[in-house]
């Protein structure tokens, strides 16, 4: 398999793990570049969940190095949490999972101050997961971050982290908050530095010497374009660049090695978290929620759903490069005697076919919808693309049209054999 980045191209959720879970087999190495543990990748293994948060899909394929580069922002205590519990589970990580010694670290106190920014932002919130993301790469960005391989070095760690947290604390109890109990977090950060410090390393080096030996990799991209801090609906975004773009610079590797650069979309458009949503529909949610699907991996919290949009899909094949597709979830939409693609926008007496930068445009643009005959067939058990309703093949070829992208991947399910490959004609 060439060397592939496999992004989000709508607001997150799109399904990505299921697929890289599904790429990974052909791959040596799979590589997290940005976000943290807000993520939250559900794959399914001999028919039981596995949700992951930090660490590659990949890890669960015993043949698969992993790699966690110095883009992601990483909760130490979290990461050992999660090691744990795939231990737990018969997985073992040792000398297959490194981690880069730049990665940002997430400390206590930037879960404090998200919640903090919050609620004081009130009916302006962003929703966000409450992990402390943007706060960890706010103080990277000041640069007052502090790194996987500052929480090596004790001493100079135990300082930093004193005094920045003692500020911090002010903040907190001027605000009615806990404070952080500096001296049991550095317990628990000390746990898991030892913990961790085996799987510590100068990734960049390690890909480069991979890409040069003629490995194959996979860049596992987390959230979705439309989350991303600089091309998403600001400031209802995430605190990284979740584009292929930010897939390069949180690996750090050159763009010249990629081959191809697949966007992951689901069948329709979901959404958590606050923001401007131009297809969602009150009554898709309560379809989607009714069937138990499309609340939120990491908080639980149910998701927004609309129509797909192929304004937003043809936007993220733009900014990212996508020249393959994976659709995801069809099978949710097996029910519907109509399913409606969104095919442009009208706003005020125009009809557009871009993606507005400004987000009050975006709010008040009008969906353009193509209507198709709902196929109301259980796709679920379909393991071959001729054997699926001429209805939903059409549907499937108007977002490739649309988008600007072939689909190269089909999934009717979260089971690793619910998944349809479509081979190059
Ligand atoms: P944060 O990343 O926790 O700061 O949250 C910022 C926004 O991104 C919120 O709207 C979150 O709901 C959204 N978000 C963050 N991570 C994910 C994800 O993995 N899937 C979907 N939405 C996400």
């Amino acid at each position: 398999m060439p060397n592939t980045i496999l992004v989000g191209a709508q607001w997150g959720d799109e399904g990505k793990g299921k697929i890289i879970d599904v790429l990974t087999e052909r791959a040596d190495l799979v590589v997290r570049c940005q976000g943290g543990n807000n993520a939250g990748h559900t794959v399914f293994v001999n028919g039981k969940p596995h949700v992951l948060h930090l660490i590659p899909s990949g890890i669960l394929r015993q043949s698969t190095v992993s790699v966690i580069g110095n883009g992601v922002v990483l909760d130490p205590v979290g990461l050992m949490a999660e090691i744990q519990g795939l231990n737990e589970r018969g997985v073992t990580v040792d000398g297959r999972l490194w981690i880069s010694d730049l990665a940002h670290l997430v400390l206590p106190y930037h879960r404090v101050l998200d919640a903090l920014k919050e609620n004081q932002m009130g009916d302006r919130k962003i929703g966000t997961t409450r992990r402390g993301i943007g706060p960890a790469y706010g103080d990277k960005v000041a640069r007052v971050g502090l790194r996987l391989l500052d929480l090596l070095k004790w001493d100079r760690f135990t300082e930093k982290y004193r005094a920045l947290a003692e500020e911090r604390n002010t903040l907190f109890v001027q605000n009615d908050l806990e404070p952080v109990d500096i001296d049991r977090s550095l317990d628990e950060l000390a746990a898991a530095r030892d913990f961790l410090r085996p799987h510590v390393r100068n990734t960049a080096l390690f890909l480069d010497e991979a890409i040069r030996s003629g490995k194959s990799l996979l860049f596992e991209g987390a959230q979705g374009t439309f989350l991303d801090i600089d091309h998403g609906t600001y400031p209802y975004v995430t605190s990284s660049n979740t584009t292929s773009g930010g897939a390069m610079t949180g690996a750090g590797v050159s763009p010249t090695c990629i081959d191809s650069v697949v966007g992951v979309i689901k069948a329709y458009t979901t959404r958590v978290g606050e923001g401007p949503f131009p297809t969602e529909q009150s009554f898709l949610a309560d379809h989607f929620h009714g069937m138990g699907r499309e609340f939120g991996a990491t908080t639980g919290r149910k998701r927004r759903c609309g129509w797909l949009d192929t304004v937003m899909t043809r936007h993220a094949a733009m900014i990212n490069g996508i020249d393959q597709l994976a659709v995801t979830n069809l099978d949710g939409l097996d029910t519907m005697d109509t399913v409606r693609l969104c095919t442009a926008y009208r706003l005020g007496d125009r009809e557009i076919g871009f993606y507005p930068t400004d987000i009050d445009e975006l709010a008040v643009c009008e969906p353009v919808y193509r209507d198709f005959k709902g196929w109301k067939t259980d796709t679920s058990g379909i393991r071959r693309l001729e054997d699926l309703p001429a209805e939903a093949r059409t549907y499937l070829d108007a977002i490739a049209e649309y988008t600007g992208a072939r689909v190269s991947w089909l999934s009717i399910g979260p089971a690793r054999e619910q998944t349809i490959e479509i081979p190059m004609h």
